[in-house]
């Protein structure tokens, strides 16, 4: 939630901030803003998307070679001009930009207030530089002092950036449980709230820790302290990432291209880690740990949103393949519910960003308690995959539509490999099964590919359906999860309202529902429960809904009953989500568009919920 990009060098500043605001614009899309300094200090503010922002500096002094910028997603304070970041001192001095929440900026805030400070918005971010403000008069500090000592009197998460215009030669930023990434360029220093808006720059990168502050000065040296004023040496690595795959490559939506990316992530995300020809499954970041692991006594699995749909589909796989209990949890409810964790637990965080700020705490918990924890995460380098104990990236690459689809299947294809792996070692599938597997593995990105020449005919459905005001998504076993994934890929794009549920209980509640007016998508592949399925599409139709089934190819049984019928490739049953999510994905995308939505910018939603 939230994207920094900051410069300081030798360049035009404006432009750098901008193209990076643009990259950074999934983190949140409310309101944009910029400060640059060359003499004189310039800030630009508006409601809107960044191209809101760029039309309204037209012909205005945007020169400096140094500078802020900052894309909201609004937490504290309406998205408007005034509350858009970046914000300002009293005595107008500083000027700073945030990412994340101070818990308790009310309490600084009376106190700031009653020291004189006058405050023009409801952010909790301008009490932040204010409190800045106020330290650094009181104490005369240099700018990097001043936040510092600001910093330890705040409670929250935080990536900042601040800038001082009687300092105008150095920028400073913090973190804390928000992420803040450094680029060292050959004429000046990037920071940015993850690398895609420094790759173009630079591939030299430092991942702040927490509580750490960086000064990062235009004559080229820089420096990184704890919060505690201890000198750090940062660790400075390499930034791997493809410009390429951070632009829509001819498609209309990056969601668009991220789905039809799949047959080509869920190969990167198996490659070097299957080989059905010698009949071998191993992830490397597994290794020192198998004994551990194999051995665990249960499996908890965090997540949130997406992620911990992936978890459920985890949890089946688990249970099925390496007979391991499994309990998944959302992330945001374990943290706070004094949870039973023992070190006998091994604890699995499933995160596309790295970032999720529920995660990432329900993580620190289990910690504590003494959890092994390995993390399943796409971000390379992000907050999660430091905190884990071991882990394996889904090596998807950036996805940028806010609603996530190539890091679903990311996901579900590196947990489906951990529990091959494990039930491998544990002795619990046979020879012949695990053989068997690891080819129908090997096979899905080639039967993604045949999925996804049902667009044209999804299109068609999809045309049918946009007109609802309801859905309901029913599916069974390793198909349950997909259809509340299902579910939430079109509330969240189309704004329509869906419900995912185990197609059984259908008869529990959402019967009542179903008329000439409610769409049911039924997830019909599981063949060992067809007949069941059978019943609960007849159970449908005798109420007049409409029934969309996804059934496995040849399977005229339902053909005939349903009213439009979608076929995946025949697979091994535990495979099946990795094949008949994608037509829910498609489905949802096509309604979104036909219903004139922001696909990749849905309101009110961010990608990377860095807030509780
Ligand atoms: C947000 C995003 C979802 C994502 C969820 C968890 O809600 O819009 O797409 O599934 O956060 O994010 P994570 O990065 O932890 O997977």
């Amino acid at each position: 939630m939230c994207g920094i990009v900051a410069y300081i060098g030798e360049q035009d500043a404006y432009p750098i901030i901008i193209n990076g605001l643009k990259r950074l614009e999934y983190r949140g899309y409310d309101s944009a803003g910029i400060a640059l300094q060359n003499g004189s200090l310039n800030i630009f503010k508006k409601k809107g998307k960044v191209k809101e922002l760029i039309d309204y500096t037209q012909g205005k002094n945007t020169s400096g070679t140094s500078g802020i910028g900052h894309t909201r997603w609004a937490t504290h304070g309406k998205p408007d001009d005034v509350n858009a970041h970046p914000h300002v001192s009293g005595n107008g001095r500083l000027t700073l930009v945030h990412n994340g929440i101070i818990e308790n900026y009310s309490l600084i805030k009376k106190a700031l207030e009653k020291e004189g400070h006058v405050f023009a918005t409801e952010t909790d971010t301008e009490v932040l530089v204010h409190l800045i403000e106020e330290v650094q008069k009181r104490d005369n500090l240099p700018i990097e002092e001043a936040v510092r000592e600001a910093l330890t009197n705040v409670v929250g998460a935080y990536a900042i950036v601040v800038m001082d215009r009687e300092d105008p030669d150095k920028l400073v930023g913090a973190r804390k449980a928000s992420p803040l990434v450094i680029g060292i360029g050959d004429d000046g220093f990037f920071m940015a709230s993850d690398g895609t808006p420094i790759v173009e720059h630079t591939k030299k990168v430092i991942y702040l820790d927490d509580e750490q502050i960086a000064v990062v000065k235009r004559s080229g040296e820089y420096e990184v302290r704890s919060i505690d004023n201890v000198l750090h040496t940062p660790f400075v690595q390499e930034l791997n990432m493809e410009i390429g795959r951070m632009e829509k490559g001819g498609y209309d939506y990056f969601m668009l291209k991220e789905i039809n990316e799949q047959p080509t992530t869920i190969a990167d995300a198996m490659r070097g880690r299957l080989n059905a020809k010698e009949g071998w499954v191993r992830l490397g970041g597994m290794d020192d740990h198998v004994e551990l692991i194999k051995s665990a006594e249960r499996f908890i699995i965090l997540g949130c949103g997406t992620s911990w749909h992936a978890g459920l589909i985890a949890e089946y796989l688990f249970e099925d393949l390496a007979r391991i209990p499994v309990e998944v949890e959302y992330a945001s409810e374990f943290r706070y519910r004094n949870p039973v964790i023992t070190n006998r637990d091994v604890v699995i965080a499933i995160s596309q960003s790295g970032e999720t700020a529920d995660t990432y705490a329900a993580l620190e918990l289990a910690k504590q308690n003494g959890a092994f924890l390995y993390g399943i995460v796409n971000a390379v380098g992000s907050s999660i995959a430091r905190l884990t104990d071991a882990g394996s990236y889904i090596h998807a690459g950036p996805e940028i539509g806010v609603a996530s689809t190539k890091a679903f299947t990311g996901q579900v294809t590196l947990l489906t490999l951990m529990a091959l792996q494990i039930g491998r070692e544990r002795g619990t599938i046979s020879d012949e099964y695990f053989l068997t597997l690891l080819k129908e593995l090997e096979a899905i990105p080639g039967k993604v590919e045949q999925m996804l020449a049902s667009n044209e005919k999804i299109k068609y459905i999809a045309g049918e359906i946009k007109h609802s005001t309801n859905a309901l998504y029913l599916g069974r076993g390793y198909n349950f999860p997909v259809a509340l994934e299902g579910a939430l890929k079109l509330k969240e794009i189309s704004y329509i309202h869906a419900e995912g549920y185990p197609a059984a209980e259908m008869k529990h509640g959402p019967i009542a529902l179903i008329d000439e007016n409610m769409p049911v998508i039924i997830i019909a592949t599981n063949k060992s429960l067809n007949d069941k399925i059978i019943s609960n599409i007849q159970e449908v139709k005798a109420r007049k809904g409409m029934v969309l089934a996804i059934v496995t190819e040849g399977d005229d049984e339902i053909s005939k009953i349903a009213d439009y019928t979608i076929e995946i490739p025949e697979t091994a049953e535990p495979f099946t989500p990795l094949l008949s999510v994608i037509p829910l994905q498609l489905l949802s995308y096509h309604i979104a568009v036909m219903r004139g939505c922001n696909v990749d910018q849905p309101r009110n939603l961010a990608k990377s919920v860095t807030v509780e």
